[in-house]
């Protein structure tokens, strides 16, 4: 074993930025999502996956089932020794021969799969070019035997081209139609259905699926297929299959069969060559589009250009902010991971192994949209104005909606709204760009279609939180809707009258940040920053006289006013994020705070880390929602939900507990748990959804990797409050939580338009100097000229433990966080 936190099934590599499985029997599949821009591909460990455009359910290329356990559909590749008969594929999957060798490497934007068997060493890698709608198989194949080998290379793949699962399917093959072009050394294929309204395409049902995709190879092929039945054979198995037991394809194409694509590549290897080639597979617009990208990737150096454009790509996007820390596991999953996984997996993808997807979630790509902030923010900028569109005209919004057809669920869900004017505020916090605010967008009309009805931003973000003053509770709190950030709670507010708790502390916190950014603008509108800030206090007051329930708060109230996440109930009793935002929106008083953090402890922090409730619910109520019928210790229901989880280390961050937020956070970082994949089970380099909370059987175990929030948002919380270099309306704030055992870090970031060097180290006193010069307070200035500054931060080792209090002075809530210690 050699690189980073290995285990038995592998590790790191030395720089982080790529895991190398060692063997295919990982106790799940361990997947690489594959997503640079439009095109997308999520491969496994054992080389199976899938691939689409713009939608990873809407618009799949392959087809593909999910079926984790047996992980066995995908896109592969089989060599034949035609002296020999021998036949095995260059992943584990399909064949499963046993090689002398076996290496995946998931890489930032690539897999590479590295085998040897029966003494021919193969490289194959599967990458995505940026620019493309299409995946490239890199293939090397070396004969380290001393005979001559002559070797077939086979391809195989189901056709899907659009919804999927396409489950009839006796039914929808009836529609595709396949072609050979010989001097593109290209497989077209089509079909003449789609059964999705595209946006602006026409009627489902009576319309074509508006791409032609293509399979080629850079080797002039030998033979083709698109039967599957030709090719598997009656009865035949994807790992024996008859044609390529037999060497050869049988040139079939046309409309009448069960589309698949295949392609037959003949190599000759004199004992001790190599050869390389590259097959594609894509598609385009139209049948001319499709023949010039198959055409063009040919050609090994347009592969090579396109190898080199891709990792540019992701180098320039992730590189552009970058820490050194005494703890490889923090940085590998800060410098490189999370953001990919946040880019790569959760925006541009939006699907995963465990959640094909597709859709945008309003509140979802909105959150995920934080990773960019510091990297490339104008990324941001576009999902806010996307979202903005996304909004009916009296604030509300879709929860979640479909690119391709724009259809959407209108559901009162009452916090997605908030996330815009959220998101927001941090933009402007990151950006200082203003000007944005006045970006005039078009409301969603009753019908779901933009309306006619424009405008700004500014004016968006005001009627989300407006349309919040004729949804208050008696109380005087939020009523839930249909549901909050908790999508289990699926049942509670029907009759629209439940209360939310959560929501309550979320709307205080958004409210203040609001007053900040109005307080900023050109001509500020002081009838608005009077208003909120007298309902945040207004609501604060509330929060405290009737959520208050002895030693946390509650949760929410159902329709007939019960609560929930109170020790009145059975089973959750207490939930994770109205304990969290208590502390976040500064609800808390000082008086009530060492009740709460009491009850964190006690109750919600457990050996793998925070749970989102306790105890799970063990029967289900229909009064609650589906949280309550999951299996007890999963996800929402008592597991570690870990998008919740990160708000914990930010909460405890925000008062300076720093050995608590560490704590936490080592508690569910996926590489440490992945050292112990027998019993973590999942992708030691992303983050989970969820691990199994201590009502499971199986306390501990992973799930729902790549597609969960999680990512963006630990990205933030690990270099905005673990490292403490966070954007403030008006300068970088430098205020790290440096854990006992580190002397310091480093980190490169950009922020409104210049290059900050950061060095914080431990001495004898604190001290702050930026370009060499003393300066005064933890606030960095906004230089916004495009140049490179050093600030050197020395925090006093007797008060390294509570950066909060030392920065009290220099934030208006401090003071209240400080006093509650
Ligand atoms: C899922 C949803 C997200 C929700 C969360 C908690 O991740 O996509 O919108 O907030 O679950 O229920």
């Amino acid at each position: 074993m050699s690189g980073l936190f290995p285990t038995r099934y592998g590790h790191f590599s030395a720089d982080g930025r790529e895991y190398v499985i060692t063997r295919p029997d990982t106790p799940r599949p361990w997947v690489n999502v594959i997503c640079p821009g439009r095109y997308g591909t999520v491969i496994s460990q054992v080389g199976s996956g899938y691939s689409w455009l713009d939608h990873a359910s809407f618009n799949r290329l392959t087809r593909w089932e999910q079926d984790l356990v047996r992980d066995a559909w995908g896109r592969y590749l089989y060599v034949r020794d035609r002296d020999s008969g021998r036949v095995w594929s260059l992943t584990w999957q399909p064949v499963q021969a046993k090689g002398a060798r076996y290496v995946c490497r998931h890489g930032i934007g690539y897999t590479t799969f590295e085998s040897s068997c029966d003494e021919i060493e193969a490289r194959l890698t599967v990458f995505v070019p940026p620019d493309d709608t299409l995946e490239i198989w890199r293939i090397e194949l070396r004969n380290t035997s001393r005979r001559k080998r002559r070797l077939d290379v086979f391809s195989y793949f189901e056709w899907n081209l659009g919804p999927s699962p396409d489950t009839h399917r006796e039914f929808h093959r009836l529609f595709i139609e396949t072609e050979y072009v010989a001097s593109a050394g290209a497989l077209l294929a089509t079909k003449r259905l789609n059964t999705i309204a595209e946006h602006g395409v026409g009627q489902p049902w009576n319309t074509e699926w508006p791409h032609v995709a293509f399979h080629a190879s850079s080797v002039r092929p030998r033979g083709h297929e698109s039967d599957k039945e030709r090719f598997l054979g009656r009865h035949g198995s994807v790992a024996r299959p008859h044609a390529v037991v037999e060497g050869s394809l049988s040139g079939t194409t046309g409309k009448w069969q069960d589309g698949i694509g295949a392609l037959h590549v003949a190599l000759d290897l004199p004992g001790g060559a190599a050869r390389e080639m590259a097959l594609t597979l894509g598609l385009a617009d139209t049948r001319a589009e499709a023949l010039r990208l198959a055409r063009r990737y040919r050609d090994p150096a347009a592969v090579e250009r396109a190898w080199t454009r891709m990792r540019r790509h992701w180098d320039r996007l992730l590189g552009a902010l970058e820490v050194t820390t005494p703890d490889p596991a923090f940085d590998t999953l800060t410098n490189t991971w999370l953001k990919y996984q946040a880019i790569s997996s959760r925006l541009r993808g939006r699907t995963g192994y465990f959640q094909p997807g597709g859709a945008y979630g309003f509140r979802d790509q909105l959150q995920d949209s934080l990773v960019f902030l510091p990297l490339a923010p104008e990324h941001t900028r576009a999902q806010i104005l996307l979202h903005a569109a996304h909004q009916f005209a009296d604030g509300t919004a879709w929860h979640w909606w479909h690119p391709l057809t724009e259809e959407g669920l209108k559901k009162p869900l009452n916090d997605d709204l908030l996330w815009l004017p959220f998101v927001v505020c941090h933009y402007q916090r990151e950006t200082g760009d203003f000007a944005t605010l006045d970006e005039r967008v078009a409301f969603l009309g009753a019908d779901g279609r933009p309306s006619r009805e424009r405008a700004t931003l500014y004016e968006h973000c005001r009627r989300a939180i407006d349309s919040f003053w004729t949804r208050l509770s008696p109380h005087g709190v939020p009523r839930m809707g249909a549901g909050d950030w908790n999508d289990g709670l699926s049942a509670i507010g029907r009759e629209l009258k439940a209360e939310s708790v959560w929501l309550a502390q979320f709307l205080i916190g958004v409210l203040d940040e609001w007053v900040e950014l109005e307080r900023r603008r050109a001509k500020p509108d002081r009838a608005v920053m009077r208003h909120y800030a007298r309902e945040a206090e207004k609501m604060r007051r509330a929060v405290n006289r009737h959520f208050w329930d002895g030693a946390w708060y509650v949760r929410a109230t159902k329709d007939d006013g019960t609560p929930i996440g109170s020790r009145k109930n059975r089973d959750g009793r207490i939930y994770i994020n109205a304990q969290t935002w208590a502390i976040l929106s500064r609800v808390v008083p000082a008086r009530r705070l060492p009740a709460l953090l009491g009850s964190m402890e006690k109750h919600i922090y457990k050996k793998y880390g925070p749970v989102a409730l306790a105890p799970a619910y063990r029967t289900p109520d229909a009064s609650i929602g589906y949280l309550t019928r999951y299996a007890p210790g999963t996800r929402e229901n008592g597991g570690l939900y870990t998008h919740a989880a990160v708000w914990a280390v930010q909460a405890e961050c925000a008062l300076g507990r720093t050995e608590q937020a560490w704590q936490l956070y080592r508690a569910f970082s996926p590489i440490l748990r992945g050292r112990d994949p027998e019993h973590y089970a999942v992708e030691p380099y992303v983050t989970p959804g969820n691990v199994d909370g201590p009502d499971s059987p199986h306390f501990g175990r992973g799930g729902w990797t790549w597609y969960t929030g999680s990512a963006a948002w630990l990205f933030r919380i690990s270099t905005e409050w673990l490292l403490g270099v966070r954007p403030e309306w008006d300068g970088l704030r430098v205020q790290p939580c440096l854990p006992a055992g580190w002397n310091g870090f480093r980190m490169r970031r950009r922020f409104r338009g210049a290059t900050y060097r950061i060095d914080v180290k431990r001495g004898d006193r604190d001290e702050v100097r930026v370009d060499g010069d003393c300066h005064d307070g933890t606030l960095l200035p906004v230089f916004g000229d495009g140049r490179v500054h050093r600030v050197e931060v020395t925090l006093a080792r007797a008060s390294a433990a509570t950066p909060a209090a030392r920065a009290a002075s220099s934030r208006r809530a401090r003071p209240k966080a400080s006093a509650r210690r």
